[in-house]
């Protein structure tokens, strides 16, 4: 049987990211990092290491100062505005550290929103969205505003609309922070069928055994990449 062919989703080429406020900090140094489509990796390292800035750059929310980023093809570091938000809105699912859920729509409704964006009629963005409350529990809450939900439904209604365009690419940007333990279990459940349906993850975590769901483990210190760990089953 011939072997897999590496085929890169995501490359990430000398990058490096500063921000200056007065003075400079430089959130990545020198960060080269490659994703195969299919792949699983998780990104531990210490709180302020650079994680949610390299998630970012993948992402299209920002773009970096030096190097490149390309994602499905396309060089994000030299894409318009209006390209890197086509990438946003198609190629990847976003889950964030701060789950950014519209306040004043309910639980089905910003599941549906970026369906809205695809074309999709109303009814079955409505549809699409209840199928994916009920994948991550919420089916009894459908009707509730974000601020009617606790913390970790409110997690699982925003893991839930970054599935909903079926995006190629999910990053999610510590999932499991601040839920139990069985809400937990559960998204590692459904990111953990999506990796075996064929989608691309990327996963920061500080919990050593939520990255051990994935294939590769890129732990990153100070804006560089230490050191990549292959989790063995
Ligand atoms: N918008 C910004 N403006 C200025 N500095 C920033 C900005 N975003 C991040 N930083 C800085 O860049 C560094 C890396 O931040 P980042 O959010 O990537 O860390 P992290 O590894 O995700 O940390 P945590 O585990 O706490 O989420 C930090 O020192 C942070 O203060
Ligand atoms: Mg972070």
């Amino acid at each position: 049987m011939a072997q897999p062919q590496s085929d890169p989703v995501v490359a990430l080429s000398n990058v490096r990211k500063t921000y200056d406020l007065g003075g400079v900090v430089e959130a990545l140094a020198d960060v080269s990092l490659t994703l195969d489509r299919g792949s699983y990796a998780a990104v531990m390292g210490p709180s302020g290491s650079g994680k949610s800035t390299l998630l970012n750059l993948v992402g299209g929310l920002d773009t970096p100062t030096e190097g490149a980023v390309t994602v499905g093809g396309r060089d994000l570091s030299t894409a318009t505005e209006s390209e890197r938000a086509t990438v946003r809105g198609s190629d990847v699912g976003f889950v964030f550290q701060t789950f950014n859920l519209m306040p004043r729509l309910t639980a089905v409704e910003n599941v549906a929103l970026p369906l809205v964006f695809d074309g999709w009629s109303r009814t079955d963005r409505r549809e699409r969205a209840r199928e994916l409350l009920a994948d991550v529990g919420l089916t009894d809450r459908t009707d509730h505003r974000p601020s009617e939900l606790s913390g970790g439904q409110r997690q699982r209604v925003a893991i839930a609309r970054a599935l909903a365009p079926t995006p190629q690419i999910i990053l999610a940007d510590e999932p499991t922070g601040n839920i139990d333990t069985e809400t937990g279990d559960r998204i590692m459940d459904l990111l953990d069928d999506l990796h075996e349906a064929g989608n691309t993850i990327l996963l920061v975590t500080h919990e050593r055994h939520i990255a051990e769901h994935a294939d590769r483990i890129v732990h990153v210190r100070d804006g560089v990449v230490e050191r990549i760990e292959t989790v063995t089953a």
